[in-house]
């Protein structure tokens, strides 16, 4: 099939762009390199996709350029480009709100004029949930940060376009992803890096705030399947096992071999408390499940982490 994959140059759509080459379909990939964190990652989640004959890239700004020229054979799109990262939404609102839902409402109205797409797949997030994010799909939505709201607000839009356009919409929320290429603004990112630079982590609140782990290559699998699912469901992807701060940090302190040291901040406002995907719907609808255990994920981003911090040091 022919994709559209927009974000590619980020953490998610990077992997998957690669996952569909693989499986031999071609992917046309867009993103503007929003500075949220530096391009060189970017780059570097590029790289691979570049070689690939399947591939083309685009730099494109979902929320002012042309959209149609790129989308001329596109059969299915995969829509990953946005703002993510809660702490960031309360200051710079105005990003999150042009990134998530004004560059959405574009890629809507190119797809309505465009018409006969096979799929239009838009990634959302456990963040529309809110604070207690622990369940299946029928939790009520009410997301706690500004992010979570222009992620739900961007979700009502695609469902006004379903609904009323005839756009064949699946809505996969994803709970918090990690693994290799992991955005370096993330928790698991940080603690990792600190931990091998021994720096000192911040805790925020008690650290009992939980997390619904969903390893990479799992959230790649759920998204490609959901491919075949029936307009109009929305899934949650979650890999299946949840864990606090502490439990995380105690889990990296026996991978790297060394103790974390711990130093205590406020409570971030916006922090789910608890976040767990019943992923039922997923594996009854599409036989779909989580294959990588939260260990072994951890070990495989350690790995790549360590090498980031030798090149890094190598360059230094
Ligand atoms: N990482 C997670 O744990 C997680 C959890 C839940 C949901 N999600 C969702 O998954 C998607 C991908 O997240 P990620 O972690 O890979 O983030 P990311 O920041 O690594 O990737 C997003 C990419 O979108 C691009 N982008 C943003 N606005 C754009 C615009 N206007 N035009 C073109 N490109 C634009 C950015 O430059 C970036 O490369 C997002 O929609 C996010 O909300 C991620």
């Amino acid at each position: 099939m022919n994709c559209l994959v927009t974000g590619v140059a980020g953490f998610i759509g990077s992997h998957l762009a690669e996952e569909l080459l693989r499986l031999g379909h071609q992917v046309v990939g867009l993103d503007c390199f929003i500075p949220y964190y530096p391009r060189a990652f970017k780059e570097a989640n590029l790289v691979e996709l570049r070689g690939h004959s399947g591939f083309r890239f685009h730099e494109l700004d979902l929320r002012h350029d042309d959209l149609l020229s790129v989308m001329a054979d596109v059969e299915v799109v995969f829509h990953l480009a946005a703002m993510p990262g809660l702490p960031r939404s309360w200051t710079d609102f105005d990003l999150y709100q042009s990134c998530n839902l004004t560059a959405t409402q574009r890629l809507l109205e190119a797809c309505h004029q465009r018409g006969a797409l096979r799929r239009f797949l838009y990634v959302s997030t456990s963040s529309v949930y809110g604070r207690y994010a622990s369940g299946d799909e029928t939790l009520p939505t009410r997301p706690i940060s500004p992010y979570g709201v222009t992620k739900l607000a961007s979700e009502h839009l695609c469902r006004a376009f379903a609904d009323e356009c005839g756009l064949p919409l699946v809505v996969l929320r994803y709970f918090s992803v990690y693994g290799p290429r992991q955005r370096p603004d993330m928790g698991y990112f940080k603690f990792i890096d600190q931990m091998l630079r021994d720096q000192p982590i911040t805790i925020h609140g008690d650290g009992l705030q939980s997390r619904g782990n969903t390893y990479i290559s799992d959230a790649i699998a759920a998204t490609i399947a959901a491919v075949q699912a029936p307009p109009g469901e929305v899934y949650n992807v979650g890999g299946g096992e949840t864990a606090n701060v502490w439990e995380i940090l105690s889990k990296l302190e026996r991978l790297l071999n060394r103790r974390a040291r711990v130093q205590r901040g406020p409570a971030r406002p916006g922090d789910q408390r608890v976040t767990g995907a019943d992923t039922s719907k997923l594996l009854h609808h599409l036989n779909w499940k989580p294959t990588v255990s939260l260990d072994d994920g951890l070990a495989r981003q350690v790995a790549w982490q360590r090498e980031l911090v030798q090149h890094s040091r190598q360059a230094a």
